[in-house]
């Protein structure tokens, strides 16, 4: 059975629809299922329960409310890992960390690969780091995967929040200094289930094709919503956040497609599909 954390999030619930499509045994579960940092709680749910994988999802993803909110990112984020960890030990299961392109840092201007230094900017950032190197030093049977901006036709998803904040604006503003990979929560979980199926060893970035600033990004989901609405280009400055987010969290997938896995599609397919269903 492979089962899957953080299944009511944007990128769980696209891995467990994938799995469902294709047949495989799966569990996933979310905080109503187990709370993950209580240790004794996630041991008595899966005492009797074979488990072949655990795709790690769950995450505190707020980045905003992790940095003035440390102890509970780190429970959300390392603990919970932790606890999910010394699991896979005992089930001697495979154990795939979904990561994040943002704990590369701001070293350079191109777009990041796995051999690059790391340098997160933020709590997030950081407790994914010291979740990385948990699991590096404890399993052997484990890869660690860095994403990019996961977009979904999930309420939470960045690309329905501005849908939904277009209404009644002739204009907005965007950053055109940040960059970063959009990706897809299905194109990911098609990927994740051929990673599943080759069982890959180690660190791979893990994007869609194609980094764009937010800029860009935002005015590719303004056009696909046919709305007249004017995206004015700002700088980074222009928005009051408290976390120092990396200002390129753009990322490329040499490694994965060296070691003949398949490279994930340009986003905008995606998008569409997202964009169609909002306003379907
Ligand atoms: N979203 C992105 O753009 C992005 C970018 C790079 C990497 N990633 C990584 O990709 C993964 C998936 O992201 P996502 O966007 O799908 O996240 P998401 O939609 O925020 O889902 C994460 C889920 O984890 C659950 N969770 C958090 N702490 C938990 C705990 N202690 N016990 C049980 N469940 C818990 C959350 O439940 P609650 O809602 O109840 O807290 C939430 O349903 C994460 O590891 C994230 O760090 C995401």
């Amino acid at each position: 059975m492979v089962v899957v954390t953080g299944a009511a999030g944007q990128l769980g619930k696209a891995i467990v629809d994938e799995l469902a499509l294709q047949n495989i045994e799966y569990l996933g579960i979310d905080r109503s299922t187990v709370d993950l940092s209580q240790a004794k709680e996630l041991q008595d749910f899966f005492k009797d329960k074979k488990i072949e994988a655990i795709v790690h999802c769950a995450a505190n993803t707020n980045v905003e409310f992790c940095e003035t909110n440390k102890k509970v990112s780190y429970r959300d984020n390392v603990q919970a890992t932790k606890n999910l960890v010394d699991l896979s030990l005992q089930k001697e299961a495979y154990f795939m960390y979904m990561s994040s392109t943002g704990i590369y840092g701001d070293d350079q201007k191109t777009p990041y690969s796995e051999v690059d230094t790391v340098h997160p900017t933020t709590v997030h950032h950081s407790h994914k780091l010291e979740s990385e190197g948990l699991i590096a030093a404890s399993l052997s049977k484990y890869v660690i995967l860095r994403t990019g901006w996961i977009f979904s036709d999930l309420k939470k998803s960045f690309v329905f929040k501005i849908l939904e904040s277009l209404s009644g604006l002739t204009e907005m503003k965007s950053n055109t200094e940040q960059v970063g990979n959009p990706v897809y929560s299905k194109d990911i979980a098609r990927s994740i289930l051929e990673f599943l199926k080759k069982a890959p060893k180690g660190l791979f970035n893990l994007v869609g094709a194609r980094p764009v600033s937010r800029y860009e990004f935002v005015c590719e989901i303004v056009k696909l919503s046919g709305q007249n609405i004017k995206v004015e280009p700002v700088l980074n400055s222009h928005f009051k956040r408290l976390a120092k987010v990396s200002m390129n969290e753009s990322a490329s997938c040499k490694k994965m497609i060296k070691q003949g896995l398949t490279p994930l599609p340009d986003w905008s397919t995606g998008l569409k599909e997202v964009v169609n269903k909002f306003l379907s």
